[in-house]
């Protein structure tokens, strides 16, 4: 579907409520699916992942219903049974096929994940590897889906991880539940800790001391859990509300968690014009409001090493923002982005290149030259001129990162693959609709 897209005639005001974390989201199905009890799931995402893992359990025998659109109940004994074909599809999912193959792989059954066909050219030994250590049984397509689990007990390990990722350290705890002795995941900077904070919540014997947590194995028992919204969503209103001339909004009900809030820290840098309202915490998860008014004057920061896995699906985002900042944003130390739902360093440095944003490739991630003065000084420089069809490679979040670069672009622009929205944030247009009235 292409999507056209023009440049906004009026502020963005108003104010909108963000719709339920992914991450969390996954999680509250897939942790209460081996927990043992009953218990409510209240505002579930309606994006596509999120119901690929919903499926996913239903199909290992879970009892999973919906009482109304965004609230589940779940009854589980925490045990799965196989289904009779033991194929699972994950569809476009990284989340649910690498934490899915934790659960798996200590189970008394066999099981085959799917994936679409982004999903299947994404990595997948940076969990099988882990897990083989672990005393797992996994064969793949050269490290690729389809993964064929042959379910076996597990042994607990010590496991330094290169990457901080938290999809690695989740899939290697969950495996640790169902292991023989302890395990242990260090990371090289802390990833997102909703794994470790729904299993504590959930009555696991889980510890976490700066970037390492240690699981024994233990029963999950059943808790009615409340998910919060997505600051991965709420970060294309925030960047738009601040380069959108005029705008003035609040953000409700979004999660804060620190190891997800980097977003945050690096507008603050920036000198945009955000404030967090009413912070509290939902079902251990920090959450509260935002403020978001544009800011004519912001500055170019640097964006690497810890920063990163706390806002790592925001730099297409990001990028956008730093267009409308003075001077050079670097961001380094991400070059896990090329292996995300695209290679998100090549296609965001080709697709915004077109627009007439001045950003470059790195190996490791991107530098954008923002609004300059010339030599002469003078007035910021900051406009984009479109006037192009931008290509969006099934991945969601250059999708939404694209249209807010167009409400401020000269000339309409076209996204092309904008149904990939739907992966995440199938509100997103509404949303948008709302504060623009
Ligand atoms: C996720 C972790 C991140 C993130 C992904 C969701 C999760 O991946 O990019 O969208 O829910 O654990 P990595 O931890 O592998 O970087």
């Amino acid at each position: 579907m292409i999507k056209n897209v023009k440049k906004l005639g009026a502020p963005l005001k108003g104010e909108i409520t963000i719709p339920s974390d992914k991450s969390i989201s996954h999680r509250a199905v897939m942790f209460s699916s081996i927990a043992q009890g009953e218990c409510i799931i209240r505002n579930f995402s309606s994006g596509a992942d999120c119901h690929s893992t919903l499926n996913l359990f239903k199909k290992l025998g879970v009892d999973i219903q919906f009482l109304d659109e965004k609230t589940l109940k779940i009854i589980s004994n925490g045990t799965l049974k196989p289904n009779i074909d033991s194929i699972y599809s994950c569809g476009n999912s990284g989340t649910t096929m690498r934490l899915v193959s934790g659960i798996l792989a200590g189970q008394n059954f066999d099981s085959v994940l799917t994936g679409d066909d982004s999903l299947s050219k994404r990595p997948m030994k940076r969990v099988i590897e882990p897990l083989v250590l672990m005393g797992a049984d996994i064969s793949s397509i050269d490290g690729h889906a389809p993964l064929t689990i042959h379910g076996r007990n597990l042994k607990g390990i010590v496991y330094s991880s290169k990457l901080a990722s938290a999809q690695v350290k989740s899939c290697i705890l969950l495996a640790g539940l169902n292991a023989e002795g302890q395990t242990k995941v260090i990371e090289p900077s802390l990833s997102r800790n909703h794994t470790e904070l729904m299993l504590k919540y959930l009555g696991v014997d889980i510890k976490s001391e700066n970037n390492e947590v240690t699981i024994k194995p233990s029963r999950l028992t059943a808790k009615n859990i409340d998910i919060v919204g997505d600051i991965s969503s709420a970060a294309f209103f925030i960047a738009a509300g601040l380069i959108v001339k005029g705008s003035d909004f609040v953000i409700k009900n979004t999660g804060l968690n620190p190891t997800r809030s980097g977003i945050i820290d690096v507008v603050r840098r920036m000198g945009g014009n955000i404030e967090i309202i009413n912070l509290h915490t939902v079902s251990g998860e920090e959450v509260g409001d935002i403020r978001v008014q544009y800011t004519e004057n912001m500055k170019s920061c640097c964006i690497e090493g810890a920063d990163i896995p706390r806002l790592i699906d925001e730099l297409p985002i990001i990028a956008v923002l730093a267009s409308q900042a003075e001077g050079e944003t670097i961001v380094k130390d991400a070059g896990d982005l090329r292996n995300k739902e695209s290679d998100r360093i090549k296609c965001l440095v080709r697709e915004l290149s077109k627009i007439g944003i001045n950003i470059e490739e790195r190996e490791d991630g991107f530098i954008v030259r923002g609004k300059s003065r010339g030599k002469l000084g003078g007035k910021l420089e900051d406009k984009l001129k479109g006037g192009s069809e931008l290509e969006c490679y099934h991945d969601h979040r250059l999708a939404m990162s694209f249209y807010v670069a167009g409400l401020i672009c000269e000339n309409e622009i076209a996204i092309n693959g904008f149904e990939w929205t739907k992966i995440s944030f199938p509100e997103f247009e509404e949303l948008f609709s709302r504060l623009s009235l």
